[in-house]
């Protein structure tokens, strides 16, 4: 059994198609976030799993917070840091002790529009595609070898709201399958690139017509 902690921030639309996927050989073992009245932290505990909380306002910095965080993480000793919707730059050593186990969902085709915004900023520059990426975590943010990425259309009259809804269905579809293919043992980092052991599981791409 691989050991899963989920980090999220709000909604927690990520982690509950991530709990839903029951994947194989992998146990949720905990839900922490950074807001107390996170919804998915209220849908996680109805769901029995464990969650906490941990405001990052009550720590002096982001050092003193990370140190903290890490501490209630690796209570669980996770194989597998997943930040679904975690809205916090994370310090140099919470990446660093987290090497090659902390992975990151983020809602563009990297290395496209890091940071925020990412949908105004794709309908901004006339993009055709937008969609989500799935790396491993590096100091760096928003970068960090790609698992995988998830393409969808951006049609006429698309709202950064529209857009948003659309890549979050293929969001919902990609981090369980990439989740999978790391339980599996399926994932091996070289460089700045992510290789399969073995085809089969995914390719790491899946693309919505519409
Ligand atoms: C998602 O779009 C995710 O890619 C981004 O923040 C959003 C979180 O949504 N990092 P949810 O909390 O998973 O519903």
């Amino acid at each position: 059994m691989k050991r899963i902690v989920i980090l999220i921030s709000g909604r927690g639309s990520n982690m509950q198609a991530l709990v839903k996927s029951n994947i194989a050989q992998a146990e949720i073992v905990a839900v922490i976030s950074n807001q107390s009245d996170a919804a998915g932290l209220a849908w996680a505990a109805e769901h029995g799993l464990a969650t906490e909380a941990l405001n990052h306002r009550d720590y002096e910095g982001r050092d003193a917070f990370d140190r903290a965080l890490m501490e209630r993480i690796d209570t669980y000793q996770p194989d597998l840091v997943v930040l679904a919707g975690f809205m916090r730059i994370l310090t140099p050593a919470f990446c660093m002790h987290y090497a090659g186990r902390l992975i990151n969902i983020h809602p563009s085709l990297l290395p496209a529009f890091p940071g925020l915004h990412t949908h105004q900023r794709a309908l901004e520059s006339g993009c055709r595609v937008a969609g989500c990426t799935i790396h491993f975590v590096t100091a760096e943010l928003d970068c960090g070898p790609i698992i995988a990425q998830g393409v969808v259309p951006v049609l006429d009259g698309d709202t950064a709201e529209i857009l948003a809804q659309r890549v979050l269905r293929i969001e919902h579809q990609l981090l369980p399958q990439a989740v999978a293919d790391f339980v599996a043992g399926n994932l091996v980092i070289q460089g700045n690139r992510v290789n399969r052991l073995e085809a089969g599981i995914t390719d790491g791409l899946v693309c919505l017509k519409n």
